[in-house]
């Protein structure tokens, strides 16, 4: 005579429904990862460009038109200065935002920034964050022939001015 064994009052490891349960919340947990994951992804592919990448030379000569304006701003294309003439003297200020590099526009009272707001004194000072900092004044000589020699990659103290 055979006996059939009685059903435990305990769950065991093999039950079949634990098991299941098991691989629900593995399931669950792996796609949850995933998941997160992929929305860090699309995060970061969303996080606003840098406007300017670094070229090979920094440095650039420039023949300023001879209408321009005291205080009036000449950005040559592609650049990212903006070069100003008073009577003999000459001046350049970068137009890439210290907050995140996007490229700030002239306007009549200075500097506007499209991409978060930040507005520029026409001497680069700060008026509106979130900017941290002042716009770089760069260095600007004398080319001859009426010329200026800009180079983009040299900071000189804010105020510098040069005669041409
Ligand atoms: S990059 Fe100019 S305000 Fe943010």
């Amino acid at each position: 005579m055979s006996q059939e064994p009685k059903p435990s009052a305990t769950p065991s490891r093999l039950d079949p429904e634990l098991t299941a349960r098991r691989d629900f919340l593995g399931t669950a947990a792996t796609t949850l990862a995933c998941g997160t994951c992929g929305f860090a992804l699309l995060g970061s592919a969303r996080l606003p460009k840098v406007a300017v990448l670094p070229s090979a030379s920094k440095k650039f000569k420039v023949v300023l038109p001879p209408s321009l304006l005291p205080g009036q701003p000449f950005v040559p294309p592609g650049r990212s200065v903006a070069i100003f003439k008073d009577g003999d003297s000459v001046h350049a200020i970068s137009t890439i935002c210290t907050h995140l590099g996007c490229v700030v526009k002239p306007v009549e009272s200075g500097f506007d920034c499209p991409c978060h707001g930040s507005r520029f004194a026409a001497n680069g000072d700060v008026v509106r964050g979130p900017a941290p900092k002042a716009l770089a004044w760069l260095s600007v000589s004398s080319a001859g022939g009426g010329a200026v020699l800009v180079d983009e990659g040299k900071v000189v103290p804010a105020g510098t001015k040069v005669s041409v």
